[in-house]
């Protein structure tokens, strides 16, 4: 017997009876991000390890222990890409389109980190992104919110989830307050678990993210990075919080959200639900305007999220809401007798070359009618077309409502054209 082989634990297979959802949400998204001017862009899996370790940040726990690296034949150090900010900024960077000018970019695909498997966390997950590249101040920050909220609006969602700001400031500021933050955590230090303990040199803020019970209490009593900001952070979060008022987008500010990659400063916003138990954020995302040049191009403003579809199909379904698109009126071609497989096929050819979009099935498999039929009912179609010998020698072909009401009749093919044309327009 040989031994299966089965998928990598925490990379899912998206089975045929799943893709409507997901291509459902697809549409939506791409739909919604034309409708704001953003154009998609597709940039590669694998890039050089190096990209992400300088773009999300060395003491990360993404780089420090979650990214799939490997040496490939040349001796190169590669990585599947871990989110996609890195990957597009470089592509952008690469071809010169960040060059005294504005992006509005959206992107599509999967992702791969090394976490722990579970409910809404998995290894290769997929993400809806968003970077708007050039564009400085609060305006551009409330249009990808807004954005977000009319995304949740469509899918009937947006009472489930809540927005959370923060501001992380300028470098200088958070440099400041992590050293008060250390005397906090120092003077506390027997409260500290192991996590936290080893973060406390290297990445103090990320122990604010902690999501340990115990360590509750003593995070929400720490300093608040949100009161050590100076005037001008204060003012542009002010934009921010004012903006959003404007449009009745609702929020709370979260002055322990951090953020797990390190490129962020300024804003930084999450889309929480209650819905999902520990894996809560659907959409994240904030400013990271140091990053360009941090990559080796010019200063260049920028802000953007990104959207976890799996946790946001989850959501959908604990919420018992089904999304897909209507569904294309579908037609089984059922033929017996002699040359009857050539029959179907040119019958099924003609139907396409009416321009209709209908789906298609034909036999090919033979059988008796009454077998043929059972397939037919099995596969979901509307209505079945019938290639008999009589059918055959007369030029017409039969047609069947599988759903309605199930009555018989024969017509030529351009009438049966005609006919379905009318049927298929009326019925949902
Ligand atoms: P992130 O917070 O690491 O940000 O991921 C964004 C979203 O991806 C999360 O809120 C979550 O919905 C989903 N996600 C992350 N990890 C997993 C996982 N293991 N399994 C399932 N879903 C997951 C970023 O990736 C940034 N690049 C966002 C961004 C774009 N910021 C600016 N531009």
């Amino acid at each position: 017997m040989v031994e299966k082989i089965q998928a990598i634990r925490g990379m899912n297979d998206i089975l045929p009876h799943q893709i409507a959802h997901w291509q459902h949400l697809e549409e939506l998204f791409r739909q919604l991000l034309e409708q704001y001017g953003y154009q998609e862009i597709r940039f590669p899996v694998v890039e050089s390890t190096q990209l992400f370790k300088r773009s999300i940040g060395e003491v990360t726990d993404i780089v420090e222990k979650e990214m799939y690296t490997f040496t490939d034949l040349n001796g190169d150090s590669l990585t599947l890409r871990p989110e996609g900010t890195a990957g597009c900024l470089r592509a952008c960077l690469e071809h010169g389109l960040l060059y005294n000018q504005q992006q509005k970019l959206w992107y599509f695909g999967p992702m791969f980190r090394h976490e722990k498997p579970q409910k809404g966390r998995y290894r290769q997950f997929f993400q809806f992104g968003i970077e708007a590249l050039g564009i400085s101040g609060a305006d551009i920050e409330i249009e990808l919110i807004a954005l977000c909220k009319r995304f949740w609006k469509a899918l009937g969602i947006s009472e489930h989830l809540k927005l959370e700001i923060n501001s992380l400031g300028e470098l200088s500021e958070r440099q400041a307050y992590k050293e008060t933050l250390v005397s906090y955590f120092k003077a506390n230090f027997e409260l500290l678990d192991e996590d936290s303990k080893r973060r406390l040199d290297r990445n103090p803020l990320r122990i604010l993210d902690s999501k340990n019970p115990q360590m509750k209490a003593l995070v929400q009593d720490a300093p608040k990075l949100i009161d050590c900001l100076g005037e001008e952070s204060r003012a542009r979060f002010q934009s921010l919080r004012e903006g959003l008022d404007r449009l009745g987008l609702s929020y709370t500010i979260n002055p322990v959200l951090v953020r797990g990659l390190d490129y962020y400063g300024h804003t930084v916003f999450e889309w929480v639900t209650d819905k999902l138990g520990s894996q809560a954020t659907v959409c994240a995302g904030g400013r990271y305007d140091v990053l360009v040049e941090h990559m080796g191009g010019d200063p260049t403003p920028a802000v953007g999220f990104a959207l976890g579809v799996e946790r946001l199909l989850l959501l959908l379904e604990t919420l018992a809401i089904q999304k897909t698109a209507p569904k294309i009126p579908s037609l089984y071609i059922i033929a017996t007798g002699q040359g009857a497989g050539q029959h179907a096929i040119e019958l099924a050819e003609k139907l396409h070359d009416s321009g209709q979009g209908w789906q298609i099935h034909t036999n090919m498999t033979g059988g008796s009618f009454k077998s043929q039929f059972k397939k037919a009912d099995k596969s979901g179609a509307d209505y079945a077309l019938i290639l008999g010998e009589d059918e055959i020698a007369s030029g017409q072909v039969g047609l069947k409502d599988l759903r309605l009401d199930g009555v018989q009749a024969s017509y030529p093919v351009d009438t049966l054209i005609t006919i379905l044309t009318e049927k298929t327009a009326t019925r949902v």
